[in-house]
């Protein structure tokens, strides 16, 4: 996939910007503050309709303005097939177009702009609770399996309607009524998952020898102890479900454990090797991807400095660039990603929130081997 243009509007700190990108790098350079992160959140919000910087999404919107409207031509790099992607958002409501048509999922924008970003904070995904450990399995699941996302939403809705009974304190054969729906949903998202992750592991392996030079096990844990299955666990569980008020067990409480050597990296990894970790999974996400579906998802790489020593900022960027997915990467220091003639790559200079393709980008920059 590729984001040919992006105009916006009121996107915090950018008032307006038409920008034309590169299909391999495009580099967004400018001192702190300049507004180069504010870049690759608006395309990640064009892709997602959400932040990975806020929860509180009015605060994109350039202060001094009530609305902000992010509008993006993407190529299918498959199919060649373009699409304009757009988004309109007030403090109110939000406003989502694909080819002109209004969608109400906002989901639907993710499969034609697909992307990983690796900011700084990436270590979170190791270090929070499993949340962030799900979302990043479930993006794999949902692209390669599209399907995924209606079954999600369905065992979401059973398991309110469980809760809700729990909650209302109902008899164990009207809680159980649910449980049928639960467990045939719960067990089909599970299978995904494991599948997905079967097949990612090997890419996981290859990614952290070859950027760590370490050996990485994943392990999927299920979200119930796995004696007798799903069926077996809520059965068991129902008292204690009855007493909380919840279902605390199945799909919506699994997790992701990163083992070298039979160790968490949490417990073992230094802080540097935990971010190359992180990188690798999404590299390997990324070919994983590729080889099911041909397509390459863009790669956002947020503060590159503060993310790696010199070393390995090398060899991760040659990795990345190896892919051949587009790449949007933002940094203080355009020298720190030796870039030289020849490869296609834009950079484009940020100050106060104005962007300028800048001329050199002529020069047709090329990444060094
Ligand atoms: N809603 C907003 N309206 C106007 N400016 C904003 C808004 N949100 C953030 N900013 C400004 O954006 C700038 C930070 O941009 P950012 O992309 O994070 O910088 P950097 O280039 O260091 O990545 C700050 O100057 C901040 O004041
Ligand atoms: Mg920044």
């Amino acid at each position: 996939m590729a984001l040919n243009r992006l105009t916006l509007r009121n996107f915090r700190n950018i008032e307006a910007a038409e920008l034309k990108f590169s299909s391999t790098g495009n580099i967004f350079v400018g001192q702190n503050g300049a507004g180069k992160t504010n870049l690759l959140e608006s395309i990640y919000f064009l892709s997602l309709a959400r932040s990975f910087r806020t929860s509180q999404l009015k605060k994109i919107i350039h202060s001094q303005t009530d609305y902000l409207q992010v509008v993006g031509c993407v190529k299918d790099t498959c199919t060649a097939v373009d699409s304009v992607l757009g988004i309109r958002k007030s403090v109110a409501n939000t406003q989502i177009h694909i080819n002109g048509e209004t969608v109400k999922q906002s989901s639907r924008l993710a499969a034609y702009l697909p992307l990983q970003v690796i900011h700084p904070q990436g270590h979170q995904l190791l270090e929070q609770g499993p949340k962030l450990r799900r979302q990043f399995l479930d993006w794999g699941v949902f692209h390669v399996e599209p399907s995924f996302l209606s079954l999600w939403h369905d065992y979401a809705h059973t398991l309110k309607q469980r809760n809700a009974a729990l909650r209302q304190g109902q008899a164990p054969r009207a809680i159980q009524l649910w449980d049928e729906r639960v467990i045939e949903q719960g067990e089909k998202i599970t299978d995904l998952r494991k599948a997905y992750l079967h097949k990612l592991q090997p890419h996981i392996r290859y990614y952290c020898l070859l950027l760590i030079g370490l050996d990485v096990d994943v392990e999927y844990r299920l979200g119930w102890l796995n004696e007798g299955g799903f069926a077996h666990a809520l059965k068991k569980g129902l008292e204690l479900d009855r007493q909380q008020g919840y279902t605390r067990m199945g799909p919506h409480r699994a997790d992701l454990v990163f083992k070298n050597e039979n160790t968490r990296v949490q417990d073992y990894f230094s802080r540097g090797q935990q971010k190359l970790l992180v990188c690798a999974l999404r590299l390997a996400q990324i070919k994983q991807l590729k080889n099911e579906t041909k397509r390459d998802p863009l790669i956002l790489i947020d503060d590159l400095a503060s993310e790696l020593d010199e070393h390995h900022r090398e060899k991760f960027i040659k990795t990345v660039f190896e892919t051949g997915a587009q790449v949007f990467i933002s940094t203080t220091d355009l020298d720190l990603l030796k870039l030289k003639s020849g490869s296609g790559c834009k950079v484009f200079h940020v100050e106060r929130g104005e962007v300028t393709e800048m001329v050199h980008s002529g020069m047709q920059t090329e990444i060094s081997q």
